[in-house]
């Protein structure tokens, strides 16, 4: 049985890579699918999340890493896969998972959403807690995989060193964000 875990990824955490764990065994391949969204403004672009993925999972054989657009179902019936994965951390992902789940119920019978709770250790854990511990100069090094920690790292240094940026390419690159990423979304970068 093929496995769809579709996400936004940005970037993979150690809860993302602990579902990632489980589901491995649970199915015969798993595929963990980088959502691309146009309305999102990722940190990090969705070829460095799969990289980043990539890197994650290298250790294990049956899972694969792609980006996709468009409807989770009808991504997940083109790789002919039978279930969506989604780990749910509380009561509050709950109502948002199982609207999602039944939303996705109503787009194909086909395709069965499998809930995984998450293991203990990472109930509070998200994306976004991770940029914001960074961004505020915590440390993230047991949130997310080494690698990753270290892109975040970079990131974020490269935001406080360059204190008074010009609006040029290789300001954009420093910060490792998609060229098209128009620099007014970033009012603290604002001179
Ligand atoms: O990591 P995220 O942001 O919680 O993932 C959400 C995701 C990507 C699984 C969800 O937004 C999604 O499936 N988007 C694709 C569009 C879609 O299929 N919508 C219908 C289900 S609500």
């Amino acid at each position: 049985m093929i496995a769809i875990y579709p996400g936004s990824f940005d970037p993979i955490t150690l809860g993302h890579l602990d579902l990632i764990q489980r589901g491995s065994r649970l199915f015969n391949k798993v595929i963990v699918a980088v959502l691309r969204n146009p309305n999102k403004m990722p940190l990090f672009s969705v070829q460095q999340r799969i990289e980043q993925i990539r890197l994650s999972t290298a250790h294990l054989p049956n899972v694969e890493v792609d980006s996709f657009d468009g409807l989770t179902v009808n991504y997940a019936q083109m790789q002919q896969a039978q279930v969506l994965i989604r780990g749910l951390r509380a009561v509050s992902d709950f109502e948002v998972e199982l609207q999602m789940a039944h939303t996705n119920k109503t787009l194909s019978t086909q395709i069965e959403t499998v809930f995984l709770a998450t293991s203990n250790e990472y109930s509070f854990l998200s994306s976004s807690v991770v940029k914001e511990i960074a961004r505020f100069g915590g440390s993230i090094d047991h949130l997310v995989p080494p690698h990753v920690a270290l892109d975040i790292y970079q990131c974020y240094a490269h935001q406080q060193t360059v204190s008074n940026p010009i609006k040029t390419e290789t300001t954009q690159n420093l910060r490792n964000l998609p060229m098209e990423t128009p620099m007014e979304t970033f009012p603290e970068w604002e001179v």
